[in-house]
């Protein structure tokens, strides 16, 4: 939820916090930079988006988890000093990490293979001591790993995601993640995950930070979710073939074919620097895209060419890059100030990208049954602003609309901030019992029902699996998707389950 909106209709006047200023926002959380007045020190509050909020299991888990995960304490860790919730608004204090996230400079791009390796090193380390003590992320991607000061990474958010999933059924984790992009097969098949399926994670994005792009492209997120389980490992392109046991090593399909810890995995790397071309850590990548290299200054990343680039060659004298990294971190707060005004809600329709696998389903918004469990919210402080909610439902029912008849599926729930559900999302929160908006979104899990009972009845069992889990993202409750969930597992094990009669024709 937009961090304005959230400063100005919901209180989150949290005691023991003064907030100074917004410093960036998810698709369910606000994160603000404030002041813990016990200890007079600056910590990230991430606060939870209300929807969030009102779902009781979410509630429960995000306090069960940040408490453990309170306990994970290592240089490569974001750590958590503080959980809770006051008036129905949920929050988590952390480790204020200043120099930004990932995720910016993927879009900067010109990160040299140097620094990347650096960054996955640091990863695979913080996942490797979380993993020893028996924590999985489940959401490993650039938008959680932040850069410190002096250019190492940290990654954020350990166990937000398990607190996210909405069941109450540990073998669906991950499946209301926000992006497929960096999703497991196992987690894309909804089954228990370990480990490796964040390493996993981790090599979709040294595969990105590499090539620029996310392994696997397709318009929808299904067709992703699906072809993290079905498509080939991607190979990398030259200059950077060299690296592919280590894609390779991460992103198998099958757990036990993948590196056994994140150790094991910088055990690799440094064995494949030693034998690396000439040159070829020093190379940069060439992922800038149009338009968005000038905005954010690179930072404290630069600093990195001094850990894996300089095993190999002497560089410059060693005060330089911390010199110019603390300048253009200067620079690059700046900059993130101005990246801070919130984003404008699209008028048009989106682009489409891929021809749908299975013929879309047509729902009535207005014709679908009660909003499912879960979407019961906290009143919020001011009454909502009319041209507000209308901008962001017309919104949302053009996405609707697009994702239930021209390209099934695209753009209904991901991303959270561009999407039909995401915008039906901002509406209740703003407005809990707004019709237009339940309408809305028990027409998603609708559609959801038909296409997954289209996708089942022609016995796509790993398809079925994945549309059900993308449903019960939305609704975990829904008794038909529950149905179709177990015949998609009988299918894909061989069975021949009996399916529930199509959903009623909306
Ligand atoms: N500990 C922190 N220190 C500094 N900035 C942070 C911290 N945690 C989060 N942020 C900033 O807040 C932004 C939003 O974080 P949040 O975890 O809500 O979303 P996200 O991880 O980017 O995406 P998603 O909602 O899909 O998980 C981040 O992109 C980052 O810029
Ligand atoms: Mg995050």
């Amino acid at each position: 939820m937009n961090a304005t909106v959230l400063l100005t209709s919901v209180d989150i006047n949290i005691p023991g916090y003064r907030i100074l200023r917004p410093i960036g926002e998810g698709g369910m959380a606000s994160v603000f930079l404030a002041v813990q007045e016990s200890l007079d020190r600056e910590v990230a509050l991430k606060v939870m988006s209300p929807v969030l909020a009102a779902n009781a299991e979410f509630a429960s888990r995000f306090v069960v988890e940040g408490k453990i995960t309170a306990k994970l304490q290592h240089p490569n860790l974001v750590t958590v000093y503080d959980i809770g919730s006051h008036k129905g608004v949920y929050y988590l204090a952390a480790e204020y990490i200043p120099g930004g996230t990932l995720k910016e400079k993927v879009t900067d791009g010109g990160l040299s293979v140097a620094q990347i390796l650096d960054i996955a090193t640091d990863i695979a380390q913080g996942l490797d001591f979380a993993h020893s003590k028996g924590f999985v992320h489940r959401d490993v991607k650039p938008g959680n790993v932040l850069f410190r000061a002096d250019g190492r990474v940290v990654l954020a958010d350990f166990g937000i995601a398990k607190a996210m999933d909405g069941s109450n059924s540990s073998t669906v984790a991950g499946a209301s993640i926000g992006t497929p992009d960096y999703m497991s097969p196992e987690q894309a098949r909804g089954e228990p995950v370990d480990g490796r399926s964040d390493l996993y994670s981790l090599g979709t994005v040294l595969y990105e930070l590499l090539v620029g792009v996310p392994p696997y492209q397709a318009g929808d997120p299904f067709t992703v979710a699906l072809m993290h389980v079905t498509h080939p490992v991607p190979e990398l392109p030259e200059p950077y073939v060299w690296l592919q046991p280590l894609v390779s090593g991460l992103m198998a399909k099958q757990a036990d074919q993948r590196y056994k810890t994140g150790a094991a995995f910088v055990d690799a790397l440094h064995q494949l620097l030693a034998t690396a071309p000439q040159g070829a850590v020093l190379q940069e990548t060439n992922t800038r895209k149009p338009g968005s290299g000038s905005r954010i200054a690179s930072g404290a990343a630069t600093q990195q060419r001094t850990r894996i680039s300089m095993q190999r060659r002497k560089g410059r004298p060693v005060w330089f890059w911390p010199v110019v990294g603390s300048v253009l971190l200067f620079v690059a707060a700046l900059a993130g100030w101005w990246l801070l005004t919130p984003a404008a809600v699209p008028e048009g329709g989106v682009a489409s990208t891929t021809t749908p696998a299975i013929p879309p389903a047509v729902v009535d918004p207005a014709d679908t049954g009660p909003v499912p469990a879960g979407f019961e919210l906290p009143q919020p402080v001011d009454a909502p602003d009319r041209g507000e909610l209308e901008r962001l439902l017309n919104a949302a029912d053009q996405l609707f609309e697009y994702g239930t008849t021209v390209e099934p599926s695209r753009k209904l729930t991901m991303p959270d901030d561009d999407s039909a559900l995401g915008y039906y999302r901002r509406v209740l929160a703003l407005d809990p019992e707004n019709a237009r908006a339940r309408a809305g979104v028990a027409g998603i899990v609708a559609f959801y029902r038909g296409f997954a009972y289209k996708a089942c009845a022609a016995e796509r069992w790993v398809q079925c699996g994945v549309i059900v889990r993308a449903g019960m993202a939305v609704d975990s409750e829904d008794p038909y998707l529950r149905l179709m969930q177990d015949a998609a597992i009988q299918g894909e094990d061989g069975g021949s389950p009996v399916l529930p009669p199509a959903p009623a024709a909306n």
